[in-house]
Order: structure tokens, then C-alpha cells, then sequence
């Protein structure tokens, strides 16, 4: 009997560590939505021939994580709007008459773990950004269409946080500034987007930056707090969360763009931390 079951998988280098099919396997097994999706390591050069072998042998869809994110970019024969504005593509999905969507699902699954998972509302409030690169700029426009009073991005290198500013100001109130111009200025929301947490580093961010009730997330996760999620727990974040969700969250808006589902990401969220934890 021919399988009939649709393929999906996650490119990557490295990629043994990818918690991802993990994550689909448990979507797939609560809808009830038959497929498979594995994980494949891929050359750093053989990106374009590994995804094109791929769906010349009727897969369906990729994840894609680093260093692809930019070769994903270019590969996909259409882009969504939000994928144009991250430059970069973390999920391809075949369309009907066989050409390739590229969407960037990374700030949608940050969102909806803010919004839906967390509770936190955004609407009108004053939203921090640390950080200028690329994981940055992949969340802007989501995080923007939830109607803040206003984001600020804060970089080391200011330039980078000004070159955003003129891209992102079309979906809202958006400004750029360094670390040093924080002083004197409080904020209901601060997001970790800098990679300073994967070498234990924090950006150096003034006392007091916190206002009443405000609440900070990492989009890095890990099984101790991160650096920053201990700042934040020292002056007083009302909740805290680090990117575990955010990952999850993004899995799940990619299985819902392949299968037109949404999975349950709660009880995904909960067995990762378990394991992450054990
Ligand atoms: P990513 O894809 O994770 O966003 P990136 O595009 O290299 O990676 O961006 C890394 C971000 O973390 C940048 O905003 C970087 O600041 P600069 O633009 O000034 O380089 C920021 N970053 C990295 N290490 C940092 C540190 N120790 N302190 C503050 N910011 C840091």
C-alpha cells in the first residue's frame, strides 16, 4: 500500500538538538492530523539541493532553523508579509500548483505565548526591545499589529536599532535608542531579543526601568533562568517567562499554515518543561 501520510521535517546544522519533532509528533497525535516529521541534518552549502530533493520527493512542508533562515529567504518562490518584513523564513510549505510559500512564523509564536498563554495584554502598552539583529526584526511586525502606545528597540549599535525604526514605522509607533538613553525611562513590557544571554551575558539596563506591574520575557530559554530573567526577578517583574513557549508558539502557527489546525500548546509547553527539568 502506498503511504499516504504527508512528510514534514525540520532543516538544520546542527540539528540533533531540535526539539521540534517532538513537538509536531504531539500536534499531530491531539488532532488527529496523519503525518510525519522528522528531523534532517543538513549541509551548511546543500541547503537549496537538499530542500529541492525534498519536495521533488512529495514532502509537504520544512521547518527551518539555523544558519538557513536566510537560504529559506531565497528559496521560497512566494513570501508572506510577515516573512518579507523578518527576511527570513522558518517555515515552507508546498502550495497546490507546486510552487514554494516562505513564511516566518517566530512572531506569531512569541504573541500568542504573551497573549494567549501568559495573559499579558499589549494593547497600549509601552513595549522595550533589547536587541537590533535578526531574531528582533522577526517579531516586529506581529508585535506591533497588537497596538502598543509605543515599541523602543535599544542596541549597542544604535544603527541597527535606527535601520528597523524606518522599516517597522509603517505598522505603528516604533523608536530606536542605545542602552545609555534608557535612564529616566519606565516600561510595562521588556523583551530580551539580544543574544547576550547565550554567553550569560545582560545588557546593561538602568535600575528602575521597570514601571508598576511590568513584565519581562527572554526569547531564549533554557532549563536555569537566564541572566536576564534573574534582573528581571530582582526589580520586581510582576510575571517572567523565557522563550520555551515562544518556540512551541511557533510550531504551532506552522503546523496551522500546513494543516489549517490549531494544536492545544499548553500541555506541549508543559511535557518539554518536564523533560527539560529532569
Ligand atoms: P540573532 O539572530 O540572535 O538576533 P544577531 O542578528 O547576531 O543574532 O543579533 C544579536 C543581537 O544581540 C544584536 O542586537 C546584538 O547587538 P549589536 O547589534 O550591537 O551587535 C545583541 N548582543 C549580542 N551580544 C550582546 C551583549 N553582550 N550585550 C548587548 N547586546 C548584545
Amino acid at each position: 500500500m502506498e503511504n499516504t501520510m504527508d512528510q514534514y521535517r525540520v532543516f538544520g546544522n546542527p540539528i540533533a538538538q531540535s526539539k521540534s519533532p517532538q513537538i509536531h509528533q504531539q500536534f499531530a497525535e491531539q488532532t488527529g492530523e496523519s503525518l510525519t516529521y522528522e528531523k534532517q541534518l543538513v549541509d551548511v552549502e546543500g541547503f537549496s539541493a537538499a530542500a529541492k530533493q525534498f519536495f521533488a520527493d512529495g514532502g509537504k512542508g520544512l521547518n527551518i532553523t539555523v544558519p538557513f533562515k536566510l537560504d529559506a529567504f531565497e528559496f521560497a518562490t512566494q513570501l508572506t508579509e510577515r516573512a518579507q518584513n523578518a527576511g527570513a523564513v522558518n517555515t515552507l510549505k508546498v502550495l497546490e500548483e507546486g510552487s514554494i510559500l516562505g513564511d516566518n512564523t517566530d512572531g506569531q509564536g512569541l504573541v500568542s505565548d504573551m497573549v494567549d498563554n501568559l495573559g499579558w495584554s499589549l494593547e497600549g502598552k509601552n513595549i522595550l526591545v533589547l536587541g537590533a539583529g535578526g531574531a528582533v526584526r522577526g517579531v516586529l511586525q506581529p508585535l506591533l499589529e497588537q497596538s502598543p502606545a509605543r515599541v523602543v528597540i535599544a542596541n549597542r549599535t544604535i544603527a541597527k536599532a535606527l535601520t528597523l525604526v524606518r522599516e517597522f514605522k509603517r505598522y505603528g509607533k516604533v523608536q530606536a535608542c542605545g542602552f545609555v538613553d534608557l535612564n529616566e525611562q519606565q516600561f510595562d513590557v521588556v523583551i530580551n531579543g539580544t543574544s547576550a544571554s547565550l554567553s550569560g551575558d545582560l545588557p546593561p539596563l538602568p535600575d528602575m526601568l521597570l514601571g508598576e506591574d511590568a513584565v519581562c520575557y527572554d526569547m531564549m530559554y533554557g532549563a536555569e533562568p537566564t541572566v536576564f530573567m534573574q534582573w528581571a526577578k530582582q526589580q520586581g517583574a510582576k510575571d517572567i517567562a523565557d522563550g520555551l513557549g515562544m518556540l512551541v508558539g511557533q510550531a504551532a502557527e506552522a503546523f496551522y499554515v500546513w494543516r489549517g489546525v490549531k494544536p492545544q500548546v499548553k500541555p506541549v509547553i508543559t511535557s518539554l518543561r518536564k523533560q527539560m527539568q529532569s
